[in-house]
C-alpha cells in the first residue's frame, strides 16, 4: 500500500512531546499513515536523544525507538516568533499531542481555550502523570512512579520482598496506547460534530486500567477473606489488602515459573506452566503423572490448591532433563498453555518475531542499521513500513518554507535561535 493510501494517511499530527509516553503515540499514528511533525527545542530536542547513548555523537536509541516515521522542526515556542509558527502550524492540524509538566501548556500560552479559538477542528491529546481530579495533578511522573500509583508495584513480586518496578513500560507506552485510541476516538467523532475535543490520559489512570484484575481482587477479598488462586491460599495469611502474588498472575488458572535443563547456569532456563482446568488430563498425561488424573487429591481444582507448589515440584522433576524450548513442544502436545521465559536476545534474533516485522531492522541516518519495535498491530490490508528516526531539525527549512518562510527569513530565525 503506497503512503497515500494508509488509513491515517492526511492526518497532520503536531508532535509536542518527549520521553516515552508521548512519543509512543504519536510513532503509532505515524506507522498508519499519519504526517507526524515534532516540534522540538532548538539545539536540544528530545531529552531521550541524548539519555543512554551507545554512540557519543548519535541520537540514542532511546530515541530512534520511539521517533520513526516522523519528521523534526526545531522551533522555541516561547518566543514570540517561535509561538506564531507554531500557531499557523496549529490552524492546519488534526491533531496536537503533548506530555509536558503540568502546567507547561498553560505557561506557554498555549490553553485549551487558546488552542481551540486557534482550531476548533483539532484533536488535543495530553498526558499527565495523574488525572486534573487528583490530589497529585501537580507532580511530574516518569514510568516507575506511575507504576507504583497505579497499583502494579503494589501487586508485583513476592510476599516477602518489596513492591516490585515491571520492565514492560505500563506508565509510558501504555499511556500512549491509551491516548492513540482516545485520539483516533475523537477523530471519529470529530467526523460526525465537525469538532475536535480534548483527550486526557493519565499515567496513573492507565497503570490502573491494566491492573483491573488486581481490583477484582481488592473485592473479592473483601467478600471472602481469602484468594483461592494465590500462593498465599490456603496455608498463608491475607490482610485486608491485595498481596503480591508472585509469579502466581492474576487469572483464573493457577501457574508458576519453573525451572528446565541448565537453570543452575542460565537465569532464563525457565518456563511459564499453566495448569488449566479443563485439560488437567492431558496436562498429568504430558508430565508422566497419568495416576492424578481421576485422583481425588489432584482431580479438581479446588483439591489441587492446598499442594499446588508440591505438583509444581513433581513438574520441575519431569523439567529437569529437558530445555525450556524441548519441554515447550512436548507439552504444547498436551494443549498445556505455557512458553519459554525468553530473553531480550532470544526475542531480539527470533526469526519468526522478524517474519512477522514485531521486530524490525531499520536504516538510521549517522547510525546505519539498528533493531526496533514493529507494529504489534497487524491489518490483513497493509503493514506498518517502519522507518527511521529524524534528525534534530531535519526537516526545519521544508516546513517554513511551505509554511512561506524564505530562505532569508529561515536564517534570520535561526540566528536568533527561534529555529
Ligand atoms: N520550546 C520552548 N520551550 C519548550 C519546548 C520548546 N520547543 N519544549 C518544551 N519546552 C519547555 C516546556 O514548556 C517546559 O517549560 P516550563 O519551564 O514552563 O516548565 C520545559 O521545557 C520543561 O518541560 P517538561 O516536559 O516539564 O520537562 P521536565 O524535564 O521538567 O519534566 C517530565 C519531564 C516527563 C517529568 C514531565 O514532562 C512530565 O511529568 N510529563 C507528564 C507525564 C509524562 O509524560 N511523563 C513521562 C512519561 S515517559
Amino acid at each position: 500500500m503506497s503512503d497515500t493510501n494508509l488509513p491515517l494517511a492526511g492526518i497532520k499530527v503536531i508532535d509536542f512531546t518527549g520521553v516515552q509516553a508521548g512519543p509512543a503515540c504519536t510513532q503509532l499514528l505515524a506507522w498508519f499513515g499519519a504526517d507526524v511533525l515534532k516540534v522540538e527545542r532548538p539545539g536540544v530536542g528530545d531529552v531521550t536523544r541524548r539519555q543512554l547513548r551507545d554512540f557519543p555523537d548519535l541520537d540514542a536509541l532511546y530515541f530512534t525507538m520511539l521517533n520513526s516515521n516522523k519528521r523534526s522542526l526545531e522551533l522555541d515556542t516561547k518566543t514570540p516568533e517561535g509561538k506564531a509558527i507554531m500557531e499557523k502550524l496549529i490552524r492546519e492540524a488534526d491533531v496536537l499531542v503533548e506530555n509536558f509538566g503540568p502546567g507547561a501548556m498553560d505557561r506557554m500560552g498555549f490553553t485549551w481555550e487558546h488552542l481551540q479559538e486557534l482550531n476548533p477542528r483539532l484533536v488535543f491529546g495530553s498526558v499527565k502523570g495523574f488525572n486534573e481530579q487528583s490530589s497529585y495533578s501537580d507532580i511530574k511522573v516518569y514510568e516507575n512512579v506511575a507504576q507504583c500509583a497505579g497499583g502494579a508495584a503494589s501487586t508485583t513480586g513476592f510476599w516477602d520482598g518489596p513492591p516490585t518496578i515491571s520492565a514492560a513500560a505500563l506508565g509510558d507506552s501504555n499511556t500512549g496506547m491509551h491516548l492513540a485510541i482516545g485520539i483516533l476516538t475523537a477523530l471519529m467523532g470529530r467526523a460526525k460534530t465537525g469538532k475536535g475535543q480534548k483527550v486526557s490520559v493519565s499515567m496513573q489512570d492507565a497503570v490502573i486500567n491494566l491492573c483491573r484484575v488486581k481490583l477484582r481482587d481488592q473485592q473479592r477479598l473483601e467478600h471472602v477473606g481469602y484468594l483461592e488462586e494465590y500462593p498465599q491460599y490456603p496455608h498463608g495469611t491475607f490482610t485486608d489488602v491485595v498481596p503480591r502474588g508472585g509469579n502466581a498472575g492474576g487469572g483464573g488458572q493457577p501457574g508458576w515459573i519453573l525451572k528446565c535443563k541448565g537453570w543452575e547456569t542460565d537465569p532464563n532456563a525457565y518456563i511459564y506452566f499453566t495448569v488449566q482446568e479443563q485439560d488437567w488430563g492431558p496436562t498429568c498425561q504430558a508430565i508422566g503423572k497419568p495416576e492424578w488424573a481421576d485422583d481425588p487429591a489432584y482431580a479438581t481444582a479446588r483439591a489441587r490448591q492446598p499442594h499446588i507448589f508440591q505438583i509444581f515440584d513433581e513438574i520441575e522433576h519431569w523439567l529437569a532433563d529437558k530445555t525450556k524450548f524441548e519441554a515447550v513442544n512436548i507439552l504444547r502436545k498436551f494443549d498445556v498453555p505455557c512458553a519459554p521465559v525468553l530473553n531480550m536476545k532470544e526475542i531480539a534474533y527470533d526469526p519468526t518475531l522478524r517474519a512477522s516485522e514485531t521486530i524490525v531492522e531499520v536504516e538510521q541516518k549517522k547510525r546505519g542499521k539498528f533493531l526496533t519495535v514493529g507494529s504489534p498491530i497487524k491489518f490483513s490490508s497493509f503493514t506498518p513500513a517502519i522507518t527511521g528516526a529524524p534528525l534534530l531539525g531535519e526537516h526545519t527549512d521544508e516546513v517554513l518554507a511551505r509554511l512561506g518562510y524564505s530562505a532569508g527569513d529561515i536564517a534570520r530565525l535561526r540566528e536568533k535561535k527561534v529555529v
